[in-house]
C-alpha cells in the first residue's frame, strides 16, 4: 500500500446518495416504487452516506399520479429503515414540488409537513437564480431547526464559463448571497452537465476562498463529463459531491459512486466508504431494476447526449421538443428550433434552462418558428416578461417587453418586487373548495399543488364514486 507522504490532514469527500430521488427521475421517468426501495434501505444507511436524497422534484408528481402512493408516506416509511442518515430533498423555492409560484401560506404549510414527515436537508433553488423566491421557504426550514441547502442553478452562455452572465465572479456573488441567507452548506446545481472539469477546478477554487459554509456539487452525467468533473472539484476543495449507485447512475443521471469511492481510495479524500457494501447494494438493485428497463431511452447506443457539449441544450428538453413539434407534425424543423431556442434564451435574459423556465423557453421557440418571432406569445412567457417568475439574469430589451405584453390582462408593466409579494394566501379558499374531499391538511396540500390529479388519486384512496365514471348502485 502506498502510504501517504502528505502532512495535510485527511478531509474525506462526503457523498450524498440521490438513487431513490434524483437516480430514477433522470432515467426511469421517477417510477421507483417506495417497496423496492424498503429491501436496501438499512444497509444504505449503513454506507456512511453524508444524506439521501429521498423525495421532492418529480417525486410527489409521479407517485399519486402514476404509482398510487401517497406522496407523503414515502420519507416515514424510510425513516423506519434509515435511521441515522439524514434525508434530503429537492425544493423549487416558491414553486415547491409543482409548476406555478404558490402564496407563502402554501408555502410555509408544505415546509413545516415536509420537516414533519422527515426531511433533514432541504436543497432550494429557484429558476432563475432570483433568491427572494427562496426567501420565505429558507425561513421557514430555519424556524423548524432544519437544515438549508442554498442552491444556485449552474448555467453558461457559451460552452465554458465566462461571457455575457455567468463568469465566476457571477457564482461567487450568488454563493455570497445565499451564505448571508443563512445556508448551512451551499450547492451547485449542475442539471445539465454542463460543468467541465477544469471550469470545475476553477470555480471551486474560487468558491472556497469567498464563502465558509462547506460546498456541494450536484452534476448529471449527460454529456459524459461528471466523473470528471467532480474529480477536479475534489481536487480544488469540494465538501460533498452527488452520486448513485451504478444501476442507477451514468446516462442522463448522476456519476456512479464506486468508481468514485475507487479512485480517491487511499488519498487524502478518501470517502471511507466501504466498496463491498457498495457492490451488494448494486446487485440488489440489478435484481429489481429490469421491471423499470423499459423506461430507459434506448433510442441511441450512445449513453451520453454528447449534442450537450455543442449546443448546452439539456436532453429532457429536446425529447419533450420533439414530441411538441411531432404533434404539430413539423418534426422536420427541429434543427431550426434548437437556432430559435438559442436567441430566445437570449432575448429573455438567458435564465437558466430548468423546470419551469426550460418549458417555457422551448415552448416559445417552437411557437416563433411555426408562427413567426413574437407573433403567437405563450402566457407563460408573458407571466416571465412580466417579473411574476422573478428577475431575469440579464434584462429584457424594453421594446420587446412592450410587444410581448400589449394588451395582456394581468399588467403592462413589469413589477419589480418579490414575485410572492403579489399572491393572495390560498389556503383559506382551497379547503372551501375541496370541501369533504381533504380529509388531512396533507390531502389539502397535495390538491392546492395538483388539483386534477389528487383530485382522482384522492376519490380514489376514499373510494368515492367519481360521477364522471361509470355509475355503479352501493
Ligand atoms: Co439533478
Amino acid at each position: 500500500m502506498m502510504p501517504s507522504k502528505s502532512k495535510t490532514p485527511p478531509r474525506p469527500i462526503r457523498i450524498q446518495d440521490n438513487t431513490f430521488r434524483d437516480g430514477h427521475q433522470s432515467i426511469y421517468a421517477t417510477r421507483m416504487k417506495t417497496e423496492d426501495m424498503i429491501p436496501i434501505a438499512e444497509e444504505m444507511d449503513q454506507c456512511g452516506f453524508w444524506a439521501m436524497e429521498v423525495w421532492g422534484g418529480a417525486t410527489f408528481d409521479a407517485m399519486h399520479r402514476f404509482l398510487a402512493e401517497d406522496p407523503w408516506m414515502r420519507p416515514r416509511i424510510l425513516k423506519r429503515y434509515v435511521r441515522k442518515t439524514p434525508f434530503t430533498m429537492l425544493l423549487r423555492g416558491q414553486n415547491l414540488v409543482g409548476y406555478r409560484h404558490y402564496a407563502d401560506d402554501v408555502v410555509k404549510a408544505f415546509v413545516d409537513k415536509s420537516c414533519e414527515i422527515g426531511i433533514d436537508i432541504f436543497r432550494c433553488f429557484d429558476a432563475l437564480n432570483d433568491f427572494r423566491n427562496i426567501e420565505t421557504c429558507v425561513e421557514r426550514i430555519k424556524q423548524n431547526g432544519k437544515h438549508v441547502e442554498g442552491t444556485v442553478c449552474y448555467s453558461l452562455t457559451r460552452s465554458h464559463l465566462g461571457g455575457e452572465i455567468y463568469t465566476i465572479d457571477y457564482y461567487v456573488r450568488k454563493a455570497r448571497e445565499l451564505e448571508q441567507m443563512g445556508s448551512d452548506t451551499i450547492c451547485i446545481k449542475d442539471m445539465a452537465g454542463l460543468l467541465s472539469p477544469y471550469d470545475a477546478f476553477a470555480l471551486f477554487t474560487a468558491l472556497k476562498k469567498a464563502v465558509r459554509v462547506p460546498l456541494h456539487l450536484h452534476t448529471h452525467y449527460t454529456s459524459g463529463m461528471g466523473s470528471m468533473t467532480y474529480l477536479k472539484a475534489v481536487e480544488a476543495g469540494v465538501d460533498i459531491i452527488d452520486t448513485c449507485l451504478a444501476p442507477y447512475a451514468l446516462r442522463t443521471s448522476m456519476p456512479a459512486i464506486e468508481p468514485i469511492v475507487a479512485a480517491l481510495q487511499g488519498t487524502q479524500r478518501d470517502a471511507g466508504i466501504d466498496l463491498q457494501k457498495l457492490l451488494a447494494l448494486s446487485e440488489h438493485l440489478e435484481k429489481i431494476a429490469p421491471k423499470y428497463k423499459h423506461l430507459l431511452a434506448d433510442q441511441r447506443l450512445s449513453i451520453i447526449d454528447n449534442g450537450v457539449l455543442a449546443h448546452q441544450i439539456p436532453g429532457g428538453m429536446i425529447s419533450n421538443l420533439a414530441s411538441q413539434l411531432k404533434e404539430m407534425k413539423a418534426l422536420d424543423r427541429l434543427d431550426e428550433i434548437y437556432q430559435e431556442v438559442v436567441q430566445t434564451r437570449k432575448d429573455m435574459g438567458y435564465p437558466p434552462l430548468v423546470t419551469p423556465s426550460s418549458q417555457i423557453i422551448a415552448s416559445q421557440a417552437v411557437l416563433n418558428v411555426l408562427f413567426g418571432r413574437y407573433v403567437r406569445i405563450s402566457n407563460q412567457l408573458k407571466d416571465l416578461v412580466l417579473g411574476l417568475y422573478g428577475r431575469t439574469p440579464a434584462p429584457i430589451d424594453k421594446a420587446l417587453v412592450r410587444k410581448i405584453l400589449k394588451n395582456y390582462k394581468r399588467g403592462q408593466t413589469p413589477i419589480t418586487g418579490r414575485p410572492a409579494d403579489h399572491l393572495p394566501p390560498e389556503i383559506e379558499d382551497a379547503k372551501k373548495a375541496m370541501g369533504d374531499l381533504a380529509r388531512t391538511d396533507e390531502d389539502l396540500l397535495g390538491w392546492i399543488l395538483f388539483p386534477q390529479t389528487m383530485e382522482k388519486y384522492l376519490k380514489a384512496k376514499y373510494g368515492i364514486d367519481d360521477p364522471e365514471s361509470a355509475p355503479t348502485n352501493g
